[in-house]
């Protein structure tokens, strides 16, 4: 073989059979390739194991594919990356014009742009509540044909506790079905609800470390099948190398999200004596409105705090301006922790009334907790709130 032809076509290194690597490798290969037509129709046509091409299924995708699903209790999981992908992903493949989906003023942003929005431009309606009001979800339900539930808990950014129980049933008896965004909850919450899909952003506590974005879609492996298609076609597979990270990250998610959650625990009933907190947020507080839910519902109360400056919004900037070791950032789930200064956690895009169930106030930050000494995460809080608002 020429040099030239050589570098096209490297040295082939097997592995015996009877040795294997502790970390899988990561198969950075777009192609796979069969000997023969016959084993490469065999594989399309799905009558045999195998790979052919990354965008529709890969090794290393594989691989994070079956921990996540046995983490939340599915047997189907599908991958894309980021986490706004594999919320979008089964929206598009599931709805068709005219189709009705209930949503929340608590959801994620984008989430809300996409049903109340983007979707609109295709014939999908919807209906948007609070997710405070599960009669008024019975209401609709009731009077209006529905496809689809989308919602989240605890919901982003006050962390209200939805009654996953009575939420799933009512839309199971009225033929509607669930999607629940459970990044919040982390990756090992909620699998014994009725739930018939469930997406997670591993940006967040899956990776770990912040510098990986990804999604799931994890349900029963039918639904997922049936996604998968249609996926593959609107094409927003997550990278082999991105999978290797997130699959890396996972090995330490327990032992962080532990870690993580009695800080937040911690911060939460620091701030809740401090006179200048009119209110603290976070379901891990015995007097919080989802503590007993949550207690049913959650091992582990989340990492994210929410709580009001009693002074407002200017004060909140100020607040978190003057914070040393909280960066000023998007994302959550991270060993380092981050502020969400009032400014930019104002919901955008709604009524008077959904505003108002958002139930974010003018001085509203809300904190995601990482691995810090929880001494130096209080004196660096502290700190902040001493300063004149
Ligand atoms: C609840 C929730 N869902 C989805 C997302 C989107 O995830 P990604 O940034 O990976 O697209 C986020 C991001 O902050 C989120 O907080």
């Amino acid at each position: 073989m020429k040099k030239r032809t050589r570098v096209t076509h490297p040295p082939q290194v097997r592995v015996p059979q009877d040795n294997r690597p502790l970390v899988a490798p990561i198969y950075q290969s777009v192609k796979f390739t069969f000997d023969d037509v016959a084993a490469t129709l065999g594989q399309f046509k799905g009558e045999r194991d195998g790979f052919y091409y990354s965008r529709v299924s890969n090794p290393t995708l594989r691989q994070l594919e079956l921990t996540l699903a046995e983490l939340q209790g599915r047997d189907g999981c599908l991958l894309t990356g980021s986490g706004v992908a594999a919320i979008s992903m089964p929206l598009l493949a599931l709805l068709r014009g005219g189709d009705h989906v209930v949503h929340f003023a608590e959801l994620y942003g984008p989430t809300r742009a996409l049903i109340g929005r983007l979707l609109h431009r295709y014939g999908v309606n919807s209906t948007m509540l609070s997710i405070d009001d599960l009669d008024g979800l019975e209401r609709v339900l009731a009077s209006t044909p529905t496809r689809l539930v989308v919602f989240e808990s605890p919901t982003n950014p006050v962390l209200k506790v939805a009654d996953l129980e009575r939420l799933t049933s009512l839309a199971r008896r009225h033929g509607a079905l669930t999607l629940l965004d459970n990044t919040l909850a982390g990756l090992h919450n909620h699998g014994e609800f009725d739930v018939d899909l469930y997406v997670h952003s591993l940006t967040k506590y899956a990776s770990g470390h912040g510098d990986v974005m990804g999604g799931a879609i994890i349900g029963r492996a039918d639904l997922v099948a049936a996604l998968r298609d249609d996926v593959s076609i609107l094409g927003p597979t997550l990278d082999p190398h991105a999978a290797y990270l997130v699959q890396r990250g996972l090995k330490t998610y327990f032992v962080r999200w532990d870690a993580q959650c009695a800080n937040a625990l911690r911060v939460a009933q620091h701030l809740a004596t401090h006179p200048r907190v009119s209110r603290v947020r976070y379901p891990g507080l015995p007097g919080d409105p989802g503590h007993a839910l949550a207690r049913r519902q959650m091992q582990g109360f989340g990492t994210i705090v929410t709580f009001d400056l009693a002074d407002g919004l200017e004060a909140g900037n100020r607040f978190a301006e003057a914070l040393q070791l909280f960066a000023i950032a998007a994302s959550l789930g991270s060993t380092e922790s981050l502020v969400v200064p009032p400014a930019l956690e104002q919901p955008r895009g709604m009524t008077a009334e959904q505003r108002a169930w958002s139930d974010i106030g003018p001085g509203t930050v809300r904190l995601s907790i990482g691995l810090e000494d929880i001494d130096d995460l209080i004196a660096d809080l502290d700190a902040a709130l001493a300063r004149p608002g």
